[in-house]
Order: C-alpha cells, then structure tokens, then sequence
C-alpha cells in the first residue's frame, strides 16, 4: 500500500510539515510505503480554465511540476492533505495543487450536467489536515472544507478530517508531543481503514 502526503505550506519545516511527517510515521506503522512531497518545492502553475483537459485528459496547458505528481496520484493507494489556514483558506501551493487535479474530471455533454471522476471506484481514501494560529478551529474557515470537498468530490473515501488549531511558531506542533501521537495515531487508522472498508 502506498500512502502520499502533500504538504500545502511554503515552510518547510513548519508545523504543517511536523504533522505531516507524523501522520506518515503513523502510516508505515501500520505497513504502508509512503512519500512526503513539498508542494512549493515543485513548480504548480494555478489553473488558467482553458477546459483543453477535457478533451486531452491530462493538462497540455503546463509542463510543469504537476507533470510528475499525476502518475503518483493515480498509484497512490491514499493522500493525505495538509495545510495551513492563509486567511481563512487554504494556501496558494494547496490550491493551484487542488484546481490542477481537474484533468481527473470526465464531463459529459451537454453542459452544465454531471461529472465523474477516474480516480473513483479505485478503493482510493484521503485525509486532510488544517492547522492555525488562532486557538478558536472556527477560525481555520474553509482550510479543511476546501480540501475535504474537492478530494471527496474526486471519488476518495474521506477519512475524519483533523483540525490543529493554535500553531504560530514553525516548531509549535513538533514541540507538543501530544498532537504529534495525535497524528501518529491517525496515520495509522488511516491504513487500518482500507483494511476495514475496503
Ligand atoms: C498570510 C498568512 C495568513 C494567515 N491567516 C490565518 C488565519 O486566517 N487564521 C489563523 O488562525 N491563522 C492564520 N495564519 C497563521 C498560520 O496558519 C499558522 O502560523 C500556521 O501554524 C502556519 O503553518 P506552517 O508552520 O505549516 O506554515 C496565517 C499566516 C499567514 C502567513
């Protein structure tokens, strides 16, 4: 089984990267190969709408970075989403990632109509991960709803989203040996649930 993690903050070795690397650790406890990837460490050109996806089914707008993380989606077993709260959202590396995975997207004619996706019926499952400065999760707004409803809406089966509000200083979360079993924890459940669901 291969799990993916897909780290949306430009540090680093930030907190998203600290919760990340335990939530893999957690992951190849319970058997699994994993891979960490820095999203800004790739080069993602945001989504121009151009719809030539539609017809060509891979983007043959850029040949950038995204290049070489299609083949790893359609491989991986399961991803994992992390991402700061940049205002009330996710972060720009997130997003561009996110709205570049559109070329999974079959649409039928005519249009508006239904959609479907080939990364679905595949067994594949996702978590997702916001973390925050503010102490309130409220206060994350749509970090964690952006990531759940566009994976989700890609066909993977959605494990229980985490929220780790309360993070400023780029060491913060590696620090609080608490969140980080927290995250061990749910990379490990998230293998188990394949074995359960699946
Ligand atoms: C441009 C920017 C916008 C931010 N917006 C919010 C926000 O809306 N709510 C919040 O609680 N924290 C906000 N933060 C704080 C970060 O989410 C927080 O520091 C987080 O721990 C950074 O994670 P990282 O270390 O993985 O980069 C913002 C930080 C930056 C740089």
């Amino acid at each position: 089984m291969k799990i993916i993690g897909f780290n949306g903050s430009p540090r680093k070795t930030g907190n998203t990267a600290a919760i990340m690397k335990s939530l893999l650790q957690g992951a190849q406890e319970a058997g699994a190969h994993v891979e960490n990837i820095h999203l800004r460490s790739y080069h993602i050109e945001g989504c121009i709408g151009c719809e030539r996806c539609r017809k060509d089914k891979t983007c043959t707008q850029f040949f950038d970075g995204m290049h070489l993380l299609y083949p790893k989606l359609i491989e991986a077993d399961g991803i994992i989403l992390g991402s700061p709260t940049y205002n009330y959202n996710v972060t720009p590396w997130m997003k561009a990632f996110i709205d570049r995975l559109y070329p999974f997207f079959d649409f039928t004619e005519p249009r508006p109509g239904p959609y479907t996706s080939r990364l679905a019926d595949r067994g594949k499952r996702a978590l997702v991960f916001g973390v925050c400065e503010q102490v309130d999760p409220k206060e994350m707004g749509y970090t964690i709803v952006s990531m759940q409803d566009a994976i989700a809406a890609l066909g993977y089966g959605m494990s229980e989203p985490l929220a780790f509000p309360a993070h400023f200083g780029p060491q913060s979360a590696s620090k609080s040996e608490k969140e980080m079993e927290r995250a061990r924890k749910a990379g490990f459940g998230l293998v188990q649930e394949f074995h359960v669901i699946n």
